[in-house]
């Protein structure tokens, strides 16, 4: 927020100085007034004053609120923020194609993400493409308050499963769990795949603020689901979805363990009981896609729509994960401030508290010798202590760092502030969030973490200190990256490797899940 006023004040002086010399001008004409020539002059210098004039109130009026200030953020796009690239707007986003002609300003993320990711090695195969649009038709024909809703909406409160197909519309609801924001992520991404391979739309329980913090992934119709639905006063009380006695709606809760229960919604037979059901109410909280992959009947279409394995989150996150305008203020200004101008950015998220543990240090060591080891962080000159502007290497490093206690920002800065590195690189240290941001407004608590997940999957390289944890998972998922993960700080054993890279990008990708 202040960030955002200073800069429309620094912008302030240059306008009103002009507006100064039009007004001075105009003073030192007044004494030589004397024809009618000088009359049409002054009129005409008033009448550029006076549009000076209206320029500099629109130019300097403070952004008002959070759309505005990112408004004007999208209207200095032309900086560089990757060495490498152009910043015209790259067309290929992923994300683009799906919505054309909805309005740019009601989400500017969709457009803008691009400026702030690594090009992608990842191509959506164009199968995925048709889908997605496919899935986009259905949705705005099935969508809340169309006629065809209203029809299978019927077909709820009467309790009438027969000829369900009349309206073509079937849907999965899915249910908030009690979960962070990142595993709510990956089993939102987790239901959206299910809805497309089963033909259904997707409807959202709009609580704990997602309409807050996400946009609308699809223009002209809407993913959340409206308050009047009739059966969502039961929600919260699960008994009462057991033994219904409606055939037109099943509930599910798919929990991460190894229950036969859990087992049988991915069996095929239970498959093929549900795809009758219109409308089938779903809660999830966790990554379940690699299940969905051992489901027979949606192999050939998974093997089809993902030719690689490993990118379902990352296509699926970009398609459905948009931050609103509000989230996106505040990751931009946050990138622009400190990471934009680096030459890459490091992004480490760790895990641990740092509070009452011996380790601590030795956490912090071992973050170093992995950057260190494996070149992306330099090593710190001891000894020499050479101010590093007598060393010419103008390269600079960004270091994000993402904990819930200070501790490890803290050392970690001071080290890269006490010392010179042996390169001469500059690196700087950065951690967002204050260290009990738990503490402040909810609705804030869940912009921060979103922001916090969003820019990680911004890094060029990312470290993590544990792969268990869901913002590590959305982080890396979303960012296409494959992290470096720390290896378990043990005592005293002088092992050689610190840390290890993960095998894939997508989310859970170290987890045991057993296929059921
Ligand atoms: C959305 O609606 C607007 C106005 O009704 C229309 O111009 C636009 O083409 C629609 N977009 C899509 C993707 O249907
Ligand atoms: C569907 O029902 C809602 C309210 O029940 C109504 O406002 C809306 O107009 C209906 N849609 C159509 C297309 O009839
Ligand atoms: C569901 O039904 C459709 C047609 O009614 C069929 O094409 C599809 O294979 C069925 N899916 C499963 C999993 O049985
Ligand atoms: C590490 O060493 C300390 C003291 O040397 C000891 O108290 C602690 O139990 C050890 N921790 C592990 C995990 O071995």
């Amino acid at each position: 927020m202040k960030r955002g006023k200073k800069n429309s004040d620094a912008g302030g002086p240059v306008v009103n100085s002009d507006t100064r010399t039009g007004s001075s001008e105009l003073e030192a004409l007044k004494p030589s007034l004397s024809s009618m020539k000088s009359m049409g002059l002054l009129l005409a210098v008033l009448m550029v004053a006076s549009v000076m004039f209206s320029l500099s109130v629109v130019l300097r009026d403070p952004p008002s609120d959070d759309v505005l200030e990112t408004e004007a953020a999208s209207r200095v796009l032309p900086l560089r923020f990757h060495q490498d690239g152009e910043l015209t707007e790259k067309k290929d986003q992923v994300g683009n194609n799906l919505v054309p002609g909805s309005d740019k300003e009601s989400c500017l993320s969709r457009y803008e993400a691009s400026l702030y990711r690594k090009e992608s090695p990842f191509k959506q195969s164009s199968y995925l493409d048709s889908r997605l649009k496919r899935y986009q038709d259905l949705h705005t024909r099935c969508g809340p308050f169309t006629s065809s809703y209203n029809l299978t909406l019927d077909k709820l409160k009467s309790g009438d499963s027969s000829d369900g197909g009349v309206s073509g519309c079937s849907y999965v609801i899915w249910l908030n769990s009690d979960g962070d924001l990142g595993n709510r992520m990956l089993s939102l991404a987790s239901a959206f795949l299910y809805a497309l391979l089963t033909n259904r739309v997707l409807l959202v329980e709009p609580g704990a603020e997602m309409a807050d913090l996400f946009c609308e992934p699809f223009p002209n119709t809407s993913w959340f689901l409206p308050s009047e639905f009739p059966l969502k006063s039961y929600f919260n009380e699960h008994s009462l979805f057991r033994d219904s006695g409606n055939p037109s709606f099943a509930y599910r809760h798919l929990v991460r363990d190894s229950s036969d229960q859990q087992k049988l919604f991915f069996c095929e037979e239970s498959q093929v009981l549900l795809n009758n059901t219109l409308w089938l109410i779903m809660k999830a909280e966790s990554f379940f896609v690699p299940s969905l992959f051992s489901v027979s009947s949606f192999e050939q279409e998974l093997k089809k729509l993902f030719p690689e394995k490993e990118t379902v989150f990352y296509f699926l996150g970009q398609h459905l994960f948009h931050p609103t305008n509000v989230v996106w203020g505040l990751i931009t200004r946050y990138y622009r401030a400190y990471l934009a101008t680096a030459d890459q950015r490091v992004g480490i998220h760790i895990g641990v508290s740092d509070t009452g543990n011996d380790q601590f240090q030795q956490l912090v060591n071992e973050i170093l010798a992995c950057g260190i080891r494996h070149e992306f962080l330099p090593e710190v000159e001891q000894q020499r202590n050479l101010p590093s502007s007598q060393v010419l290497n103008r390269k600079s490093k960004a270091v994000f760092i993402s904990s819930s206690s200070p501790g490890y920002f803290e050392s970690i800065r001071n080290i890269y502030w006490e010392n010179p590195t042996v390169t001469g690189e500059i690196i700087s240290v950065h951690k967002p969030s204050q260290k009990e941001y738990q503490k402040t407004q909810r609705k804030m608590e869940g912009r921060r973490a979103w922001t916090e997940i969003y820019l990680l999957s911004c890094s060029d390289v990312l470290v993590v200190t544990s792969p268990w944890s869901s913002v590590v998972d959305v982080a890396h998922g979303l960012g296409g990256l494959k992290p470096w993960i720390l290896n378990k700080v043990e005592n005293g054993t002088g092992h050689d490797h610190y840390c290890m890279r993960a095998r894939s990008m997508e989310p859970c990708s170290q987890t045991p899940w057993s296929h059921g």
